[in-house]
């Protein structure tokens, strides 16, 4: 009885640091994507193109490495798993409309690229509010 309750709690114990392990890499990666965002917002708010390209790298960076985790079902939070086809799809999205400010940047189209960096927010936010619940 009591080698039952010990294995119980250590099934519960793992479970629950594998949980928390996942949340932070989660975090990890949308940190990173913010870090990307908000070197966008500012490149083209001061007109500095090199910060554009570096936040589409590191959105870039951010959509391969959640990629690389494998099924997007096991990496959102388990309450919000069903809603991974759709986050599938803000993810390349995201990828699209990143090469395509980047594009436009390299191109001087400013319309276009902030056109670009808008659409690009839009997925970020409409993940978010699947996932959250908004
Ligand atoms: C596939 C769905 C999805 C997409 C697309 C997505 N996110 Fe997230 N984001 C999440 C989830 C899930 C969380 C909550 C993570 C948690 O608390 O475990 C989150 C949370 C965040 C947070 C809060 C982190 C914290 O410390 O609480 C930031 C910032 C963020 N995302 C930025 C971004 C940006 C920027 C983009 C777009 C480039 C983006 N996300 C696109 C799913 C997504």
């Amino acid at each position: 009885m009591k080698k039952l309750l010990t294995i119980t709690l250590m099934i519960i114990a793992f479970s629950s640091t594998a949980f928390a392990e996942q949340q932070k890499e989660r975090i990890s990666d949308m940190k990173h994507m913010a870090d990307g965002m908000g070197l966008i917002m500012n490149g083209l708010l001061y007109n500095y193109l090199d910060n554009v390209s570096a936040g589409v790298k590191y959105i870039q960076e951010g959509v391969n490495s959640i990629n690389k985790k494998g099924d997007l079902k096991t990496y959102l939070p388990a309450d919000t798993a069903y809603a991974h086809k759709f986050g599938e799809k803000s993810l390349r999205r995201i990828m699209e409309y990143s090469n395509e400010l980047e594009e436009a940047m390299q191109a001087k189209d400013y319309d276009g690229a902030l056109e670009s960096a808008s659409l690009l927010m839009r997925q970020c936010n409409s993940c978010h509010s699947r996932v959250r619940g908004w």
